[in-house]
């Protein structure tokens, strides 16, 4: 996959895009991102990235022509633009696993009170990762390029950990436990030890819908739940009931 980041402050990826999966996955080739200062397309002598808004209010603009030379500069047929910014559509999953099947994106990070409105036409998705407002979308395309990378084939080292870990079946993660079997004398759940693997798959699945159920129960709304989760969700509630009493 390639991701082209534009930026007007490249340096601020350097220390998340080179450790830990990105930078291996980049080694290896699986992943080629380049990095372009939006201010090498500010064509004047103060090589200028914002000015005043029309119409008066506080804070800058991103220019429009400085903007749109630096899309144009990358931009090839069949590229995904994505403009990180608060007024995007939050960031899920789902949307991850859509990138990921792209060959080719280009982030566009915008600065200051935003980017002049009709740079809007050559963006093709507008992204934001929460309901808060960050000082730009730098942040913002580094947690995109982490999710989207972790779901490249080949990028992790064991292929079923992509699948198997919280949100990739739109439920919460399973307890893990490793050695000791004991720590401060609290023991590792007896059927971890088992080796029986249908009951350990059985025992993980409970507990990632129980945990899916107390700690984010709005996942639930609209699933779909098979006969096996039915079933779960009976004992759950039940043990619980249980408890109460
Ligand atoms: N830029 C500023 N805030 C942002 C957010 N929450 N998500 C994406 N880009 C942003």
């Amino acid at each position: 996959m390639k991701i082209d980041i534009l930026t007007l402050f490249p340096a601020m990826f350097a220390g998340p895009f080179e450790e830990s999966i990105i930078s291996r996955a980049r080694q290896r080739g699986l992943l080629d991102i380049k990095l372009w200062n939006i201010r090498d397309y500010a064509l004047d002598k103060h090589q200028q990235v914002d000015d005043y808004p029309y119409g008066g209010g506080a804070g800058m603009v991103m220019k429009a022509d400085v903007l749109c030379r630096a899309i144009n500069a990358v931009r090839c047929p069949g590229a995904h633009l994505v403009y990180l910014s608060p007024q995007g559509s939050r960031l899920v999953q789902s949307t991850v696993v859509r990138l990921a099947e792209k060959s080719h994106l280009i982030l566009l990070c915008g600065h200051y009170e935003g980017i002049d409105e009709r740079v809007m036409n050559e963006v093709d998705e507008e992204l934001s990762i929460g309901d808060y407002v960050l000082s730009g979308g730098e942040l913002a395309a580094m947690v995109v390029v982490d999710a989207v990378t972790r779901l490249i084939p080949g990028v992790l080292g064991d292929e079923t950990s992509a699948q198997e870990e919280s949100f990739a079946e739109g439920l919460l993660e399973y307890p893990h436990y490793t050695r000791p079997k004991t720590f401060q004398g609290r023991e590792v759940p007896e059927v971890l030890l088992s080796g029986h693997h249908e009951n350990i798959r059985r025992w993980r699945k409970k507990l990632s819908l129980e945990r899916t159920l107390v700690k984010r129960p709005d996942l639930l709304l609209g699933r779909h739940f098979d006969q096996e989760e039915r079933q779960m969700l009976e004992e759950i509630l039940f043990e619980g009931e249980n408890q109460v009493k």
